[in-house]
């Protein structure tokens, strides 16, 4: 496997046919900095680059699949008034815009077959990238997806304007981004979003990541796996021009927001417990 820099919440490795990443920081719910989702990126492109590799498989830890970005992150890109920055657009285009454009990016032309092992919760741009997966197995039904953009300032990122009406529909996604409401599980049953339960109590993650693994492993058994990624590539052709220019007009939208410090503002309230989402 080619070299890359270790990042201490991210982990990687291969079994087979599968690329296996794993969110491994459940202590804060496994919230991600920006330069973590660029890791998470760069590994989405190791797994693309390699031939041996057919299914990418999104797992994580602990009690939540992910929090979303970390708001010490947020804090910390605020407080980075370096001389770099000519100014307030300059600084979010480069702590906001290229950081969320390149981890969509990737997760959007990725070739292999993305497979997220939802073990709870994920919440903000973590939460565009599962709805970004082809195929999601949840641990149980104490899962939930929640874009609570309406409640920090922001608008929809990471694809999310188009996959969330494409597979949750036009007026659920509505009601529920416009309400700052999660996509519970009934609604991701219904709309057939996952495609199987596991029925694993919550304190289990590593069994549940274990087990969907084992099933995978047998799945994929005398399977001509090419054909696997070249159902993939046709499939992904119904709606990639698509993602590809809402992935530009959302962070070109956010970064108003960004340069007016609302988001900044509304973080840093739900840091310190001040605001909270409605869950
Ligand atoms: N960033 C940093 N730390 C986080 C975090 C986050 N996003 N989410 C949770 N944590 C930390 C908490 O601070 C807490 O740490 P301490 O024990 O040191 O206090 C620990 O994880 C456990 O969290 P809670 O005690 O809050 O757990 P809970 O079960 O009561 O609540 C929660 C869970 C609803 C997820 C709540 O933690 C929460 O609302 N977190 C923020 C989620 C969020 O809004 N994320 C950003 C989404 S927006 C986005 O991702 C887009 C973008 O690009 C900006």
């Amino acid at each position: 496997m080619p070299e890359i820099r270790q990042n201490e919440k991210i982990s990687h490795r291969i079994e087979g046919p599968f690329f296996i990443i794993q969110l491994i920081n459940p202590d804060n719910l496994n919230a991600l900095e920006g330069e973590d989702y660029i890791y998470l990126g760069e590994l989405l492109e190791l797994a693309d680059k390699n031939p041996d590799v057919y299914f990418t498989i999104l797992q994580s830890s602990g009690r939540f699949f992910s929090s979303g970005a970390d708001f010490k992150g947020i804090a910390k890109a605020q407080e980075d008034n370096g001389a770099k920055y000519a100014s307030e657009t300059s600084k979010w285009l480069s702590n906001f815009v290229a950081r969320n454009v390149y981890v969509t990016d990737v997760f959007i032309k990725h070739s292999k077959v993305l497979v997220c092992c939802l073990n709870g919760p994920a919440i903000g741009l973590s939460a565009a990238l599962v709805a970004l997966c082809d195929i999601v197995y949840s641990m149980n039904d104490k899962v939930y997806l929640l874009y609570p953009f309406a409640n920090l300032g922001l608008v929809t990122e990471g694809g999310t304007a188009i996959s969330l009406p494409l597979k949750f529909g036009a007026n659920t996604t509505y009601e529920r981004l416009m309400f700052n409401k999660p996509f519970n599980y009934d609604i991701m049953t219904k709309s057939a979003f996952i495609s199987k339960n596991f029925n694993m109590p919550s304190s289990n993650t590593e069994a549940f990541n274990a087990e969907l693994l084992k099933e995978l492993k047998g799945k994929v058994e005398g399977l001509y796996l090419p054909s696997c990624l070249g159902m993939k590539k046709l499939l992904k052709s119904n709606h990639i021009g698509s993602f590809n220019e809402i992935n530009s007009m959302e962070v070109n939208e956010s970064l108003k927001y960004w340069v007016d410090g609302e988001p900044l503002r509304r973080f840093s309230q739900l840091g310190s417990k001040q605001r909270k989402h409605r869950l």
